[in-house]
């Protein structure tokens, strides 16, 4: 089986370009923060605060999260049995996912069915620690980043396409909030592994980055 690992922070475009590299060579991808997003919605709904370990912890045990593919090809997210992944993307979410996912039986109940999916398929998995934690022996790490302004940039200019007011400085202040978050934890923290290859896609065009990242798989591909 083959892996290929994507980790960067929020906004970097690992969504993008994961998409669409496993699309080309007919891996599965697996969106791991779209798993977060699934446990942070069922506790915002829950009313739990963010903020509460105890809380947190005491409601994992009653949740089931499981991916499920439509005939697109699209991960679903299946959330105790109800398709989530349409209420997901909410800023909400967005702030609660990065508080959620830090307290250890979140990440906890997530991790085997990561592993599990990389032992069964070949995967593009993306996230905050899939080569640092989840998928230690990738076939491919990448950690894929680009400068909070221009990360920022992009998130309000596909807010505005989409017709959302937003502002930008807003936009901003939220992504730094949320690198601080997802850096700073105790657990599984968001960092480059030390056999990732660093993209820095700031100045990079969607295809660039598409590109670069396949001639790095072909090139491990080729060593093994
Ligand atoms: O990639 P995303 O924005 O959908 O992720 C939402 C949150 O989930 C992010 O702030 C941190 C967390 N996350 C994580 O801790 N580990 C992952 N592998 C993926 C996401």
């Amino acid at each position: 089986m083959y892996s290929i690992a994507i980790d960067g922070p929020a906004g970097a475009g690992k969504s993008t370009i994961a998409r669409a590299i496993a699309k080309r060579i007919g891996f599965i991808y697996v969106d791991t923060g779209a798993m977060y997003r699934a446990i942070a919605l069922y506790f915002l709904r829950k009313g739990v605060d963010g903020h509460d370990r105890e809380a947190v912890a005491a409601g994992c045990p009653d949740i089931r999260v499981t991916l499920d593919y439509d005939s697109e090809g699209k991960q679903q997210v299946i959330l105790n049995g109800e398709n989530v992944s349409g209420s997901i993307r909410t800023p909400e979410v967005s702030n609660m996912a990065s508080l959620t996912s830090a307290i250890p039986e979140v990440r906890a109940s997530l991790l085997q069915l990561q592993r599990d999916l990389a032992a069964t398929s070949n995967v593009l998995m993306d996230g905050r620690d899939i080569g640092t934690h989840v998928l230690p022996q990738a076939t491919l790490k990448i950690f894929l980043t680009a400068s909070a302004d221009v990360r920022a940039k992009r998130r309000y200019d596909e807010l505005v396409a989409a017709g959302t007011p937003c502002s930008y400085e807003q936009i901003r202040k939220e992504i730094i909030q949320r690198d601080k978050q997802d850096t700073e934890r105790e657990i599984a923290p968001l960092r480059q592994a030390e056999d990732a290859v660093l993209v820095d896609s700031s100045d990079m065009t969607i295809d660039q980055v598409i590109e670069a990242v396949i001639r790095e798989f072909d090139r491990v591909k080729g060593q093994q």
